[in-house]
């Protein structure tokens, strides 16, 4: 299949130009000024729209295993979602079974996802055991194809300080990418305690348990510890004002420290969990206050913080529900996969960033961060993941125009300007005008090579 993309704004993470884009096959071929249509099985006219690269969703959580269930959408649901709000390739996390091999856990989820996926996909490793040589099997997942791995400070499945460090210093020794959740574990269990001990069960407190500190706190350690080893550290969902001051200093000192925050972090504030649905905004870390949330954005706008991810990981409202009367069971997460792109596209068309800066954060910064050459810009030689936007169309997010499994929405009633009405996988169109066009099985995996 031949397409040319007629008379758009092209943008990428550095300039924006007006162009006409031919694709050919499952590549961008050709990028210039009035390419003749002639051969061409398909001209799309892109006048007043940007053409833009597809986003890279670089932290989902599909058919998780999570909170005594399940997440809800499974890897179709959950790509069907993305192809339908411009996200192309999503980095799902597999966790790592005890005495299970990186490259066997990797394969085991690829099993699931390959049938399924509608999208291109990749992996990150959330590491739980390195004994009896598993730590070894972190170079064998790189030469596989999958060199960013995370350790959770965090839940049953966290891991001890010394598994930490002894990942970092392993990616040090491989050329891999520890990506880290970080909040205090001990601070948590012990805040969580003595709320239930006073009978202080309502969302409120799952904000409680985990306020600005506990995550603050955790991401010095963090950095310091990526400093000593000199391994390289993504900090994934920052949601508070110190660490991403600690972020900021370490950048400035010459470290290699990756930062990213989630639409959730950047729209609300710690006040949705005085709402009536206040659990389904549980998630963690949680949003945290007004002043955290200005610090992501004015960090987004000097560049310190480096991508956009949605930490997508939704629960039904009858899972969620299981914590009305005691927020420890609230399964942690929330739908975000389709709103992502959308919403900060949404915040480039009112001036709050350039579309260039939304392009870099959501779309080129993974891709160059976690190593796929192919993808995260309109450029000739890339996959044809291609969005065209129309920055006048108005769209209210609802439920029930949203393509995840999901039964509800904590963007539910967001209003934007602007929104992207195609998208193109690999050359194929996979959504356009609010409706899905793609099929389980067309996502391939995208095996990554860190520079
Ligand atoms: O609440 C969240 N974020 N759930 C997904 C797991 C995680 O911590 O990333
Ligand atoms: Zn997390
Ligand atoms: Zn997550």
């Amino acid at each position: 299949m031949r397409i040319l993309i007629q008379n758009g704004t092209v943008v990428t993470a550095s300039g924006s130009f007006q162009a006409d884009v031919a694709v050919e096959g499952e590549m961008i071929t050709q990028i210039g000024q009035d390419i003749c249509p002639n051969g061409y099985d398909k001209v799309v006219d892109a006048t007043g729209k940007l053409v833009l690269p597809g986003a890279i969703d670089a932290h989902t959580h599909l058919a998780m295993p999570f909170g005594g269930t399940v997440s809800s959408d499974g890897y179709f649901a959950g790509t069907r979602a993305a192809a339908c709000g411009g996200t192309t390739t999503v980095f799902d996390f597999v966790l790592q079974d005890f005495q299970e091999s990186m490259v066997d856990a990797i394969k085991r989820r690829d099993a699931m996802c390959a049938p399924e996926a509608a999208v291109d996909y990749s992996f990150h490793v959330a590491v739980k055991d390195v004994s009896n040589g598993l730590l070894d099997t972190i170079e064998d997942a790189v030469a596989y194809g999958v060199p960013s791995f995370k350790v959770f400070m965090v839940y049953d499945f966290g891991v001890t300080d010394g598994v930490f460090y002894q990942v970092l210093n392993k990616a040090k020794e491989v050329g891999a990418l520890i990506e880290v959740h970080a909040e205090n574990n001990e601070i948590i269990n012990t805040l969580t305690a003595q709320f239930l001990a006073e009978g202080k069960t309502d969302a409120w407190y799952h904000y409680l348990s985990r306020p600005e500190f506990v995550e603050a706190e955790a991401d010095a350690r963090a950095i310091a510890w990526a400093k000593a080893t000199g391994a390289p550290l993504y900090i994934v969902h920052l949601a508070n004002k110190d660490g991403v001051a600690a972020v900021t200093r370490a950048k400035d000192e010459g470290y290699p420290i990756y930062a990213e925050t989630c639409p959730q972090y950047l729209e609300f504030t710690n006040d949705v969990y005085k709402l009536e649905d206040a659990r389904n905004y549980v998630c963690s870390p949680p949003m945290k206050g007004e002043e955290s949330r200005k610090a992501l954005w004015n960090a987004i706008r000097r560049g310190d913080i480096d991508t956009i991810a949605t930490d997508h990981c939704p629960f039904q409202s009858y899972e969620k529900d299981w914590g009305k009367d005691d927020f420890t069971k609230i399964p942690n997460g929330c739908a975000g996969i389709e709103n992502m792109y959308p919403y900060m596209l949404s915040a480039a068309n009112q001036g709050d960033i350039t579309f260039e800066q939304a392009v870099a954060l959501c779309a080129t910064n993974p891709a160059k961060i976690f190593g796929c050459p192919k993808k995260g810009a309109i450029a000739v030689g890339m996959d044809a993941d291609i969005v065209i936007y129309d920055p006048e169309k108005d769209f209210i997010v609802t439920n029930d125009k949203m393509h995840s499994d999901c039964d509800h929405t904590i963007w539910e009633g967001y209003k934007m300007h602007g929104y992207p009405v195609q998208t193109y996988s690999r050359g194929r169109l996979v959504y356009e005008d609010g409706e899905f066009l793609g099929e389980p099985g067309w996502g391939k995996f995208v095996k990554c090579k860190l520079q």
